[in-house]
């Protein structure tokens, strides 16, 4: 296949794994670019020596491009960032935040920087900043995609800026490559699809639940962990949107995150604290939600406990019956994609 996005990175297919935490390890980021794609590994979780270690394992898996995620937001995100530019990593793409520094450092060394957006402001303002592309997320993602659908919001930034767009949120298959192609965009980022992957390290029981759940068995909500996210509807994630006392609670839940994050706990608990001082007690209030999210995240995906836990899950898991190899899933999607773009031609 051959679209800017293809050209640009020097891929085989237009198609992307996104950065998932947990998800986006080492040995899945490799097979995808093994399979022709970009895999793009997962930084939330790591800390800066793992995340040099992680970066390490996947040269020796693969030796075509890959890329890293850096969500702006996360504590400990500039140390990361860092880590990446020491290591030359060859596709940085970040998100949350500003990330103009990020393009700068990139481009001396000759990387490529792709901004994550939800909406046309950010987007615009991301090509001020010097990204070469967009990773453009629709309201049907999992997680943290925009409140505008894909179907309006991909064209609509296509149109808007002169870098290259690929499409996320809600791609699972040869007809939305096919579709994101024709709004404009130059590829698709997929999450929930890889997640469900032979060589996806989520627990099987999350795969088993994607299989049957329909389009209909997801939520959106910006109580989860702090920015609008969506998950799987479950028990879990009922009580963590009723939530109470967030702040309070937060104080104990952010050792395990700080832990996680590699950061001293104190760090982030006066992170906090000093957050609800600057900006205001609502920016206290999203970061306190994230530290409270991390365990029944951790309970959902990494142990599987689909009805107490918070599984991130887009809407696009209604399309999902299966767990393939991601080679397989690849090719599948690519002639799929062929097939329909030439049906289309027909009916057209
Ligand atoms: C299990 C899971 C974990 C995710 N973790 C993150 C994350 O850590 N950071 C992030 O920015 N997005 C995360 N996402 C969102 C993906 O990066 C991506 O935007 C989204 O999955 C695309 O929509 P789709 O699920 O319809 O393919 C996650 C998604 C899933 C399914």
């Amino acid at each position: 296949m051959n679209t800017k996005i293809t050209r640009m990175l020097g891929i085989k297919y237009p198609i992307v794994l996104s950065g998932m935490t947990g998800i986006s390890t080492p040995e899945l980021v490799a097979a995808v670019c093994n399979a022709g794609g970009l895999g793009i590994l997962a930084t939330g979780d790591l800390s800066p020596d793992s995340l040099r270690e992680s970066i390490r394992k996947i040269r020796e898996l693969t030796n075509k491009p890959f890329g890293a995620n850096v969500p702006l937001l996360i504590p400990g995100a500039d140390e990361k960032a860092h880590v990446l530019f020491e290591e030359k990593v060859p596709v940085v793409n970040y998100s949350l935040g500003k990330g103009d520094w990020i393009c700068q450092k990139v481009h001396e060394y000759g990387g490529k920087a792709i901004a994550t957006v939800v909406n046309l402001r950010h987007a615009q303002a991301a090509e001020r900043d010097g990204a070469d592309a967009l990773i453009v997320t629709g309201h049907e993602a999992a997680a943290h995609g925009g409140e505008a659908a894909s179907l309006v919001l991909v064209p609509s930034i296509a149109d808007s800026v002169g870098i290259p767009v690929i499409a996320a949120g809600g791609f699972g298959d040869g007809r939305g490559l096919a579709a994101a192609l024709a709004l404009g965009a130059d590829a698709i980022a997929m999450g929930t699809r890889f997640m469900n992957t032979l060589e996806s390290p989520v627990h099987s029981a999350v795969k088993e639940v994607s299989c049957v759940k329909t389009v209909h068995d997801t939520l959106y909500s910006d109580k989860v962990d702090g920015i609008p996210c969506r998950v799987m509807q479950s028990k879990g994630a009922t009580r963590l949107i009723k939530g109470r006392f967030i702040l309070i609670r937060a104080l104990w839940t952010s050792r395990a995150a700080a832990k996680s994050y590699g950061l001293p706990w104190l760090k982030l608990a006066a992170g906090i604290l000093l957050l609800a001082v600057a900006k205001g007690i609502g920016k206290a209030v999203a970061l306190a939600r994230l530290a409270n999210a991390w365990g029944p995240m951790q309970q959902g995906m990494e142990y599987g406990d689909t009805e107490n836990g918070v599984l991130m899950l887009g809407q696009v898991t209604g399309l999902i019956e299966d767990t393939p190899a991601v080679a397989q899933l690849m090719e599948r999607i690519v002639s799929q994609a062929r097939e329909c773009s030439a049906a289309l031609a027909e009916k057209v």
